[in-house]
């Protein structure tokens, strides 16, 4: 054989690439260190190019540089779920039919899992969506706590505890980030409600921004790493949130010494010279508001185009403002859109299929389940043999849950509703009626519904419930315009459409009845005691209907726990308890006066009981706790303390619990909250099985945010750890003492 040809044709082919090698620049070499290939590209660029980068050019692109081979950034909503194709310059949709998609469960849904594993595997399947579709950055993760049920956004955040929402954006940002994707933490920060969000000017103290609002932000830079965050829309002490000095500058990019890019919200710039100097990097949707409105204002137009331009040549800003957001850009790019080490992904596999359903199983919360007379059983999981029929009733057994809410609307491949789910396990033995209708999925108004329409079809199902064995019935809010979507609040905190009538004429008629609410909000349930069983199946996404049938059969044993409190009534959530001023605000201004006592550190510390706490979920099994012992009882500043627990399943079935530490603070010099939340772990026990359960009590979980120091202060005196099943089921208390 003669090998001289192929010998000369393989040195040929290495003489050319180590020749070409040497020739890459230094930009486009994957080999080089980041921060060379940052200065390398910062070189080559002109002053035009430079400012080019900082703003979009396109609803969801912001430009690369075409001479050097620098790709344009792609951008999608966020968060559950790829957003549809949206046009270049105006909100409709593209009409393309290659970008439908998985519909993951809402933000909220997942908190509610407490299962940080899950969430890793969200981020990362939604990254793996993202990249089929070419996305570089997901608009998402949202963390802005909850404050206010009426708040139209709190489906996509993550409940109101800053710990449970740093403990579940981390891990999410990970999953996604790995795959070269980058995620987009929203809104930073204050965007606590949708009313009035463009312009509110939201105040509150030192305190309550370190200790609440900005921890679950901070974790998803500092732990997440994630490469890009939004700002919000309002103000926060007189500056917009896009621009804010303490926000951008001194906390995020000083302080937590963030390297990405700060996005605006679309259209959340408003001038020059503050985005030149405060912190923003790129300007996305100016001359849009939000969804709602168009303008032919074209993208030279925006703060950070022509009118930055002119003042970086005056002089007016410096051109160090200019290399330090295109730094930002040119890394986000380096680590998304250039990284040539990324998968190419997939769209809607059965595996992400498995990640939704099982985010959905572990999400939904057994709020109650009574028997419904006193000898019998509870009345959840169904027990199908003892029913001739079941009657589904409600709108949300069958209505699309991802058409809707916002930016964060969802075209899924695939939908299984409730209906389908409880359809698939028993067949014929389910009747339908719908019981209300809520009308269309429009953004800015909400459709009138005859009241012939709301007679009738609350007569039919209140006519079939009678002669029903069983009654499911699934309600709750949508994402209608004041329902759970952008732009607007809620305007009241009972069930819409008539529902809460409509549960009292069916138990009424008929006491084996199950309401199962689809919501990303707490709701108002003057009906709770009238009825045994209660569930919270929020927004599922594609999988809904399986995980709803699975639980309420028995198929999974639910072991969601609730993100946030759901009050008795509106006045006993604490932002409410303070007027106008505090909720929504005057219009202009708005002081959180509840300050650090947000959700269940407001029931706790007040004394005003939450009618379902932070932390509750039932389970179709029962859970023993042990007696806990401690490594010390008395620790010294540095030092950690260990507890452990052993938790017993004693009930039949299998099941997961969440155990959930708290810390008090029983001698402070100032307010703090009764207790906090510190950790958790989330177990799974067959019937009979037994685990230990070990937390440790770091220094850090002692301590408060001193507003006279600027810094986290511990102090000596005595704890009390509380070890629960919820924040109110307290099944175990350790004091300690901290020197
Ligand atoms: C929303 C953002 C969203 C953006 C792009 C804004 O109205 O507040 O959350 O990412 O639009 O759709």
């Amino acid at each position: 054989m003669n090998l001289k040809p192929s010998i000369l044709t393989l040195s040929l082919a290495l003489a050319a690439s180590a020749f070409a090698a040497s020739n890459v620049p230094v930009y486009l070499d994957e080999t080089r260190p980041l921060e060379e290939r940052v200065e390398d590209a910062l070189s080559r660029m002109t002053l035009r190019e430079k400012v080019a980068m900082c703003h979009a050019e396109g609803k969801f692109a912001s430009p690369g540089v075409a001479r050097l081979g620098i790709p344009d950034l792609w951008m999608s909503d966020g968060p559950h779920g790829v957003r549809a194709e949206i046009n270049w310059n105006d909100w409709g949709y593209s009409g393309r039919t290659n970008d439908s998609i998985t519909a993951f469960p809402a933000l909220t849904a997942l908190a509610a899992t407490w299962n940080p594993e899950l969430s890793f595997n969200y981020g990362n399947a939604i990254a793996e969506e993202a990249l089929y579709r070419e996305k570089d950055v997901m608009l998402g993760p949202g963390v802005n706590i909850y404050r206010t049920p009426l708040n139209g956004r709190n489906f996509e955040y993550m409940g109101e505890d800053p710990y449970l929402a740093g403990e579940l954006v981390v891990p999410y940002i990970k999953g996604m980030q790995q795959n070269g994707v980058a995620a987009c933490v929203k809104h930073y920060a204050l965007n606590n409600q949708e009313k009035w969000r463009g312009h509110i000017d939201v105040n509150l103290s030192d305190r309550a921004l370190n200790e609440i609002y900005l921890p679950a932000f901070k974790r998803a830079i500092i732990d997440g790493g994630s490469w890009s965050i939004m700002g919000a829309y309002n103000k926060v002490r007189g500056q917009h949130a896009c621009h804010n000095e303490l926000l951008l500058n001194k906390i995020l990019k000083d302080d937590w010494k963030f390297d990405g890019v700060v996005i605006t919200d679309w259209g959340g710039a408003h001038d020059t010279r503050e985005a030149a100097l405060y912190g923003l990097d790129l300007e996305m949707g100016s001359y849009t508001n939000g969804l709602t409105s168009e303008s032919a204002f074209t993208t030279d137009n925006y703060y950070l185009a022509n009118p930055y331009l002119n003042m970086l040549e005056k002089g007016e800003v410096p051109m160090s403002t200019l290399d330090d957001k295109v730094r930002r850009l040119l890394r986000l790019n380096f680590r998304t859109a250039m990284n040539r080490q990324k998968p190419f992904g997939s769209v809607a596999t059965p595996e992400h299929y498995a990640v939704a359903e099982e985010i959905g199983n572990e999400a939904i919360v057994l709020i109650k389940n009574n028997p419904v007379t006193k000898k019998g059983s509870p009345l959840l999981p169904i027990q199908a043999d003892k029913y001739k029929s079941i009657l589904v009733v409600g709108d949300n057994a069958t209505r699309n849950l991802m058409a809707g809410g916002g930016s964060s609307e969802l075209k899924p491949k695939d939908i299984v509703t409730p209906l389908d789910g409880l359809k698939a396990i028993y067949g014929d033995k389910i009747e339908y009626a719908q019981g209300y209708t809520a009308g269309r999925p429009m953004y800015g108004h909400a459709d009138v519904i005859p009241q012939a329409t709301v007679d009738s079809l609350r007569a039919q199902a209140v006519a079939m419930a009678k002669d029903a064995g069983l009654v499911v019935f699934i309600g709750g809010l949508n994402k209608n315009h004041f329902q759970d979507c952008e732009g607007g609040d809620r305007l009241e905190y009972g069930l819409p459409f008539g529902q809460p009538e409509l549960i009292n004429e069916l138990q009424a008629v008929n006491p084996n009845i199950v309401v199962v609410l689809l919501t990303g909000n707490a709701v108002e349930m003057p009906w709770a005691s009238k009825v045994p069983a209660i569930v919270e199946g929020w927004y599922l996404g594609s999988m809904a209907g399986k995980s709803i049938a699975s639980v309420l059969s028995g198929k999974i044993n639910p072991s969601g726990k609730l993100p946030f409190s759901i009050p008795a009534r509106l006045e006993d959530n604490a932002a409410h308890h303070f007027g106008e001023i505090s909720y929504p605000g005057d219009s202009i201004r708005q002081e959180y006066l509840e300050d650090i006592l947000v959700g269940y550190r407001w029931h706790d510390s007040k004394k005003i009981p939450a009618l379902y706490p932070f932390g509750h979920g039932l389970s179709y099994t029962t859970f023993q706790y042990g007696k806990p012992t401690a490594s010390a009882k008395t620790i010294s500043a540095n030092e950690s303390l260990t507890i452990s627990i052993p938790v017993k399943n004693t009930g039949n079935m299998e099941g997961k619990e969440t155990v959930q530490l708290y810390i008090g603070d029983d001698n402070a010099s100032v307010l703090r909250p009764v207790k906090e939340l510190k950790n958790f772990h989330k177990i799974n026990l067959t019937p009979g099985a037994e685990e230990i359960v070990t937390f440790t009590v770091k220094p850090d979980d002692l301590k408060f945010y001193d507003d006279k120091t600027s810094s986290w202060k511990a102090e000596p005196g005595k704890f009390k750890a509380y070890i629960g099943s919820s924040s109110t089921d307290i099944r175990a208390t350790v004091p300690f003492e901290l020197k």
